[in-house]
């Protein structure tokens, strides 16, 4: 694993999105896993700059793979993770709603395998983004889920859906239950991305890649992946034995290396 403390969200925002133009300028048809919650928001908002402003990659031979759904919102529902990715990135960079898949929350009982199903016709995710709970989750896969996981339906646990409030007119708004790619699912991608910022980040972040590969932290999964990157600003990283190393670690790795 990779982690890269950095000075500000902005940095993140801008590493994230020369690591996804990078693999679309080289895979025009390259598949990505992409998150919504707030984590990933600069680093969209930096894309669709950078497409208006003409200097990223097409996206027009793109595909892409939401990592979870709430399950109980009606359809065009503003607060779904497929209407919240259309606005945040998707349709701004020309990606077709088409080209946009999402674990369909509309059939819960066979979502998972038609998902599973869809992902390996697409030849998997190359490049998967994620964030991180306070809670340690990662997608909707709450503490207890299986590491070796497939898409399925979960249910959340209060914690998180007092986070994810903010998104409601209030928390008996929020979706109890959820469909998710599962932690083996993440695990096929090919490189994942994790964005973690502020302090409320902290102890998931520690506990995820300096604690004991646990269940009980779901975001622990990334130490068994080959290629895992962890984009922290100050507030995530705070609480790392290890941050000078990491920092040094970076600071001193060859250009050619990328992320
Ligand atoms: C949400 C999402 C996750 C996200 C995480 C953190 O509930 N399902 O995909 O990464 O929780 O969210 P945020 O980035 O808003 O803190």
């Amino acid at each position: 694993m990779e982690v890269v403390p950095l000075a500000s969200a902005d940095e993140i925002a801008a590493l994230a999105a020369d690591t996804v133009e990078a693999l679309v300028r080289a895979r025009p048809s390259a598949v990505l896993g992409l998150a919504t919650g707030s984590s990933p928001v600069p680093a969209y908002a930096e894309l669709v700059a950078r497409h208006r402003a003409g200097t990223g990659p097409s996206y027009d031979g793109v595909r892409v793979f939401l990592l979870d759904e709430y399950v109980g919102l009606p359809a065009g529902h503003p607060q779904s993770y497929r209407a919240t990715i259309a606005r945040e990135l998707t349709d701004d960079l020309g990606i077709a709603a088409d080209r946009v898949h999402g674990p369909d929350p509309t059939d819960v009982q066979t979502a998972g395998a038609t998902y599973e199903a869809a992902l390996l016709e697409a030849g998997g995710v190359d490049l998967q983004l994620l964030g991180v709970g306070a809670d340690g989750h990662l997608a909707f896969n709450e503490p207890g889920s299986s590491l070796s996981s497939a898409t399925r339906l979960k249910t959340l646990t209060a914690e998180t859906r007092r986070d994810n409030a903010r998104f409601f007119a209030s928390v008996d708004d929020v979706p109890r239950h959820v469909l998710t790619q599962g932690l083996g699912t993440i695990l096929r991608a090919g490189h994942l991305l994790l964005i973690a910022t502020g302090t409320g980040k902290a102890e998931a972040v520690a506990a995820a890649v300096e604690g004991p590969l646990t269940a009980t932290c779901p975001a622990s999964v990334l130490q068994l992946h080959p290629h895992a990157t962890v984009l922290l600003d100050p507030a995530a990283a705070s609480l790392l034995e290890r941050a000078d190393h990491y920092r040094e670690v970076y600071e001193s790795k060859p250009d050619w290396q990328g992320l």
